[in-house]
């Protein structure tokens, strides 16, 4: 289950069990805010598709990590282990053969240079996450997407991945989650900086800014 329907970390049990074998939770920003105003979200019946203008509504982190923290304790506490020194031999989904994503966002006012909002979603949501989900594509907030750059991701990519050494013992794998917009200059930037960084894989792709001239309900 893709990044968006889960943002807060409220259902993953029951995703889980309605049978998804990854279920991603986000995109969550450090600090909660509140999305665009309704209505931001449109369906386009004749062309089975959508127009989503969320804005990256969020709980914000410390809800999320509260959420996935106490999940963990109440798993691990059914079966006598201790939260703090056991270590755990499954999956962070708490099933053997799923996994649990931890997407990161940004906050709408961090500035655009400043890549600590998603280092900061390492540090304190890494530690719940099977795999990290870097966000650069969302289209609703402002300047998220320049960060497909090159001197940008290489800059975010290389300092997360810097924060998930350091911080985590079961260094999740890292993925990048791009634009199906990028051009072709973006996108060899962005394998470059994917495989010189070491990073560990590419989502592909967020949602389109394009209308395609393909839609019947003629909205632009
Ligand atoms: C309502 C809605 C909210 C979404 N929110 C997020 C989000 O918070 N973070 C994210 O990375 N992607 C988000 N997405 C993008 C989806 O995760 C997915 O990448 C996108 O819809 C493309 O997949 P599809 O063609 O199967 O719809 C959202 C999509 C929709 C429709």
């Amino acid at each position: 289950l893709a990044a968006g329907y889960d943002k807060n970390a409220e259902a993953v049990d029951a995703l889980l069990g309605l049978g998804f074998g990854t279920v991603e939770i986000g995109s969550v920003t450090p600090l909660s805010q509140k999305g665009n105003p309704k209505p931001r979200f449109f369906r386009l019946p004749e062309d089975e598709a959508v127009i989503n203008r969320y804005g990256f509504n969020s709980d914000g982190h410390a809800p999320v990590a509260s959420r996935l923290q106490t999940r963990l304790r109440n798993w691990m506490r059914k079966r006598d282990l201790d939260p703090v020194n056991d270590e755990m031999d499954i999956p962070l989904s708490l099933n053997d053969t799923k996994l649990l994503g931890v997407n990161l966002g940004k906050n709408k006012y961090s500035a655009a240079d400043n890549h600590s909002d998603y280092v900061v979603g390492v540090e304190r949501l890494g530690q719940y996450a099977d795999y990290l989900v870097i966000n650069i594509s969302s289209p609703n907030t402002p300047g998220l997407r320049e960060l497909q750059r090159r001197e940008p991701i290489e800059q975010l990519l290389t300092q997360v991945k810097t924060a998930r050494d350091k911080n985590l013992k079961h260094a999740p794998p890292i993925l990048v989650k791009i634009s199906p917009d990028c051009s072709e200059t973006e996108l060899q930037d962005i394998a470059a900086v994917v495989q010189s960084v070491g990073i560990d894989g590419i989502i592909i792709s967020n949602t389109t800014i394009t209308r395609p001239s393909t839609l019947k309900s003629g909205i632009n």
